[in-house]
């Protein structure tokens, strides 16, 4: 028997397309109220996962229970109780906010005096009231991302599925978004973020899955795992830093992860004072200039780089 508060109970689900493993034997439970991050660089398979668990693409293996529903046979059932925020916008961008979310409601046959109930909740939502007649095309992106999250609580869905919702959003609007979701979940609603910004997943989710090529590689609350992170980790802004440096650098006794990317050098050790020298002293062997040494907090992009060998940043 499931715990009651359990709404979503994932076992082994996996997702191929042709020969190649998009979602690789993935399990976790999420309870009722809690806000799931989900948290994976580019192609690690986030909106895939979603599209199975809000059923829309049909699992190659593996189950899932969704609001105690089973995913293989009861999908239909289950698209009435999930409401997803697509990472594409989807919205008429020749209609207004209110004819959007009329058309919207209307494949949920919300009708009458609910419709105007809900089509107002929405748009106070996305503090779009002064906008609600007015063509979507002229709306900023923050604008239309905050509609696109009210068009999928039309229907008061019992859990909430938002994938990367904040990419081009302005400051403002995001934090409005997230505002929004906490004031949800505060509310009973279950919430599904996926996202590739680690400050998002840190300051938003209660708990957090590690998503890389297809597979939860660690599961946590964010402080959980920044505290069971062993390493530390050092930053080093280099001018060019050839291949051959960067793997003498791997190659050091005590670095357990190092990476380049766009003249950032980053290298996971337990012994950073130690290691920092070691790596400061072969650069300067080696002629490479290097524009900064920091050694910042540790943080979920720490956690990745250990645990992955890579940064999260496109
Ligand atoms: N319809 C498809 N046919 C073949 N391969 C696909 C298909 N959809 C996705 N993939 C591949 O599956 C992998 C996971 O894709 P997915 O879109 O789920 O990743 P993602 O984590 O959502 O990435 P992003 O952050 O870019 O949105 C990628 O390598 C992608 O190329
Ligand atoms: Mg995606």
């Amino acid at each position: 028997m499931l715990e009651p508060e359990v709404v979503m109970d994932v076992q082994g689900l996996v997702r191929r397309y042709g020969d190649f493993v998009a979602v690789d034997r993935v399990e976790f439970q999420v309870r009722r109220g809690e806000i799931f991050g989900l948290l994976g660089p580019n192609g690690a398979g986030k909106s895939t996962l979603i599209g199975m668990l809000t059923g829309v693409l049909a699992p190659s293996d593996g189950r899932a229970s969704i609001c105690s529903l089973d995913l293989l046979t009861q999908r239909e059932a289950i698209k009435k109780l999930v409401g997803l925020v697509p990472q594409d916008l989807a919205l008429y961008q020749t209609l207004t906010a209110r004819d959007n979310l009329a058309f919207f409601a209307s494949l949920h046959e919300i009708k009458g005096k609910l419709l105007e109930q809900r089509i107002q909740f929405a748009l106070a939502l996305a503090q779009l009231e002064d906008w609600a007649d007015k063509p979507v095309r002229s709306y900023s992106g923050g604008m239309k991302r905050r509609l696109n999250l009210a068009v999928a609580l039309l229907h008061r869905p019992r859990i909430l599925f938002l994938d990367e919702p904040t990419v081009g959003v302005d400051p403002q609007s995001r934090n409005h978004i997230f505002d929004c979701i906490r004031q949800l979940a505060a509310e009973g609603l279950t919430v599904f973020y996926t996202t590739h910004y680690m400050e998002e997943a840190q300051s938003l989710c209660d708990r957090v899955g590690i998503f890389d090529r297809g597979r939860m590689i660690a599961l946590d609350t964010p402080k959980n795992l920044v505290q069971t992170t062993r390493s530390r980790l050092l930053e080093v802004g280099v001018l060019h830093l050839p291949g051959s440096v960067l793997q003498e650098i791997k190659a050091m006794e005590g670095v357990e992860q190092a990476t380049e990317e766009n003249g950032l050098l980053l290298v996971t050790a337990v012994d950073i004072p130690a290691v920092a020298v070691k790596v400061l002293s072969l650069l300067a062997e080696r002629k490479v200039s290097f524009t900064s040494v920091n050694t910042p907090e540790v943080n979920l992009e720490t956690v990745f780089l250990q645990l992955t060998g890579k940064t999260l940043r496109d």
